[in-house]
């Protein structure tokens, strides 16, 4: 291509489909089913985003009646999040099993001959439904352990976080996006309602090294191990700005764009933490660590967690690598002195 014709064809304002088809060639004995898994996850983005937008007419706010199983309430919009996502995995063919944070058990898609399984949040943040305010959707892929042709095994579906091979999310806020890796750089997508289509609008997204933001539940402080809440009175201290949306995505979306730190740590209420590894944490540490930034439990990498369970919790600090680094010596200091 001529450097004319060059300056009119930036990779910006590409569709999603086109990009990740240019992409299959980071994979070189790819066939293809990677990129189509990531088409389906970008379609029932849409259909969720388009239930999202008119959950106030339709009579989707509100309880579902029913709990999953880390004992929450579902609202209905989490169960119609839930069936849309699965509906379209199943549909795409690509996928052998599916675990979510609103299913109890693996589903099994009987794809036997598919080699990917994928472990969900369909809808994150759902305190934000009835009050117009940001939600997010969290995906994990991994390649499966079980021979192909087989009915997939739990052992398919609990793999550490360093395992996966894409990750990503979908925020429904002032804007749609989708932003995913495949572990080779972050890249992120905005809706365009009247073509719709995902379009290339944030291209390899990186994580500021440091940063002035930071999140948290502060009716939780006085909980927090005493590490946190020294590098909280760090953050006073320096006058950076204190921002929490109630939606990990959109509290991790900010400041993976602005530079900043998410903790949701461990608390006496939870003392394992409140997100969950397989559903929440290790997709966004997955996409922070391919951003640049860092994701930590406190004391170990979130990648490098070995998973136990399908629901299990776990505490959760992310953002700007010099943040992290600074909240995780205040928590040594502390143990330090305390041993
Ligand atoms: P979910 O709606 O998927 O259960 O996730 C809610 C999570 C997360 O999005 C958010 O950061 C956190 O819960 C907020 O919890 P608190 O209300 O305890 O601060
Ligand atoms: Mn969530
Ligand atoms: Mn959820």
């Amino acid at each position: 291509m001529n450097a004319d014709v060059q300056k009119y064809v930036s990779s910006i304002g590409i569709t999603l489909d086109r990009f990740i088809a240019q992409r299959q060639s980071d994979f070189p004995y790819a066939k293809g089913e990677l990129s189509q898994l990531l088409r389906d996850i970008g379609l029932a983005a849409k259909v969720v985003n388009k239930a999202i937008m008119n959950s106030g007419l339709i009579g989707i706010e509100g309880p579902a009646g029913e709990q999953n199983s880390s004992g929450e309430d579902q609202q209905k919009l989490d169960v119609v999040a839930n069936v849309r996502f699965i509906r379209a995995l199943t549909r795409g063919g690509e996928v052998c099993a599916v675990i979510s944070e609103e299913e109890d058990e693996m589903i099994d898609t009987g794809n036997h001959n598919a080699k990917y399984v994928v472990a969900m949040d369909p809808l994150d943040g759902s305190s934000n439904i009835d009050v117009n305010m940001p939600l997010g959707s969290i995906f994990s892929v991994y390649r499966r352990k079980s021979p192909i042709g087989t009915p997939p095994t739990i052992e398919d579906v609990l793999q550490r976080g360093t395992e996966q091979v894409a990750a990503g999310y979908i925020i429904y806020g002032s804007s749609n996006m989708l932003v995913y890796t495949t572990g080779h750089g972050v890249n992120g997508f905005t809706y365009d309602f009247s073509i719709g289509e995902f379009i290339l609008s944030h291209p390899n997204m990186r994580s500021q090294d440091d940063g002035k933001i930071f999140s948290y539940n502060e009716g939780n402080l006085y909980d927090f191990p005493q590490g946190i809440q020294d590098f909280i009175e760090h953050c006073r201290q320096n006058k950076f700005s204190a921002r929490y949306v109630g939606a990990l995505v959109a509290d991790v979306h900010r400041n993976l764009l602005k530079g900043g730190i998410f903790l949701y740590p461990a608390t006496k209420k939870a003392p394992k933490g409140k997100l969950r590894l397989m559903f929440e944490c290790n997709a966004l540490a997955f996409l922070v660590e391919q951003a640049g930034g860092v994701a930590t439990d406190g004391e170990q990498r979130i990648l490098e967690i070995v998973p136990t369970e399908m629901h299990q919790r776990c505490p959760f600090i992310v953002g700007s690598k010099a943040m992290v680094e600074k909240v995780t010596e205040m928590l040594k200091a502390h143990k330090e002195v305390l041993a």
